[in-house]
């Protein structure tokens, strides 16, 4: 049993590995303004610190309910789009968060940090799927401040012995098969929740953004990943941390078109879902697709729900039963 720091654990990835961390018996404390993440969301066996990641009370508020074995780093503004509205906001925020956790966990002596990092860092990729070799020319100022972010964990090895795992998501989706956790944005912005909530008549009609890319029929193509398996990718890490700093591409490596998701959620769900199509969304590359064999074969990982009629299911299961999101709990 170890003691672990989860910033932004009252979010949807970060709470989702809270609960893997309890699930093995191990001690969290979540760091979370609650700005995006939600109470609700923060499992009854973990410790709530509310405060910035930035603000160096909170951090040491934090530190101060340590030792920690290590600190995974979740809190991060995420939303592509609104990167590019605000791509000062996204640089600023997203470095300093990371800059002041890691530079407190140094010098708390904690030396293994794993960051949620993206796909976003690789643009409009060469080719797929798209391994750790692939150039890093991130397309958005969100993908920039994660790209920073790495950089500036690399600093901290070199110079506080710091070890990173930087872990680059694809789409995450899905929710906790036990039904204890879930996807509740605001604004939502993601195709899998959007299309639920459609289905399930809670949100307006979808609109499917472009039919006219270079895929097969013409809808952007991503690579779904559960967040459960996601959440896993983080325990798997850990233990390399003791050996040296990683950087892992993290998705199931086959990619769906939007066109496929819909029909997905509407066989899953047993009832259509009302779609139109607009115009293709600013920054969006025709496909995403992961290449996760090094963090297979270096650390084991297996998804265990890598079917997207599995992460639909999930997500479905947790829509339907909390229509509100976590406001309904
Ligand atoms: N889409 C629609 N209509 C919608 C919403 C989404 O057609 O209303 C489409 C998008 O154009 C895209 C696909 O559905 O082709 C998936 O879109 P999401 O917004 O769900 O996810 P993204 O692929 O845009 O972004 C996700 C994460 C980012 C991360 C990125 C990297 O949310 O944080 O993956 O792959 F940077």
């Amino acid at each position: 049993m170890a003691r672990f720091l989860v910033t932004g654990g009252a979010g949807y990835v970060g709470s989702h590995t809270v609960l893997a961390l309890l699930d093995r018996g191990d001690e969290v404390v979540v760091l979370d303004d609650l700005s995006k993440g939600h109470r609700a969301a923060v499992p009854a066996g973990a410790t709530l610190v509310q405060g910035r990641c930035d603000d160096p009370r909170a951090v040491e508020a934090a530190f101060a309910r340590g030792p920690f074995e290590a600190v995974l780093h979740f809190a991060a503004l995420s939303l592509v789009g609104d990167s590019m509205r605000d791509p000062m906001r996204y640089i600023g925020e997203n470095v300093a968060g990371v800059t002041a956790v890691a530079g407190a966990a140094a010098k708390a002596g904690c030396r293994k940090f794993v960051l949620s990092s993206t796909a976003a860092l690789f643009g409009f990729p060469d080719r797929i799927p798209i391994d750790e070799e692939q150039r890093l020319e991130p397309a958005s100022a969100y993908g920039e401040s994660k790209l920073l972010c790495e950089r500036a964990l690399a600093w901290a090895e070199k110079v506080h012995g710091m070890r990173f795992a930087a872990l680059r998501y694809f789409n995450a989706a899905g929710a906790d098969p036990d039904g204890r956790a879930g996807e509740d944005h605001d604004p939502e912005t993601h195709l899998i929740p959007l299309a639920i909530g459609a289905a399930l008549g809670l949100r307006p009609p979808l609109t499917v953004f472009g039919d006219d890319y270079d895929t097969p029929d013409g809808t952007c193509i991503r690579d779904y990943v559960h967040v459960t398996d996601l959440a896993e990718a983080h325990l798997r890490a850990l233990p390399v941390l003791e050996e040296r700093s990683v950087r892992y591409n993290l998705g199931n490596g086959t990619g769906y078109s939007v066109k496929q998701v819909l029909d997905t959620v509407a066989r899953v769900g047993g009832r259509p879902v009302p779609h139109g199509y607009g115009p293709r969304r600013a920054g969006d590359p025709a496909a995403l697709v992961a290449s996760s064999r090094r963090l297979r074969e270096e650390t084991g990982w297996m998804p265990r729900f890598p079917a997207l009629e599995d992460i639909v299911r999930t997500a479905w299961a947790w829509h339907a039963a909390h229509p509100r999101g976590y406001a309904g709990r």
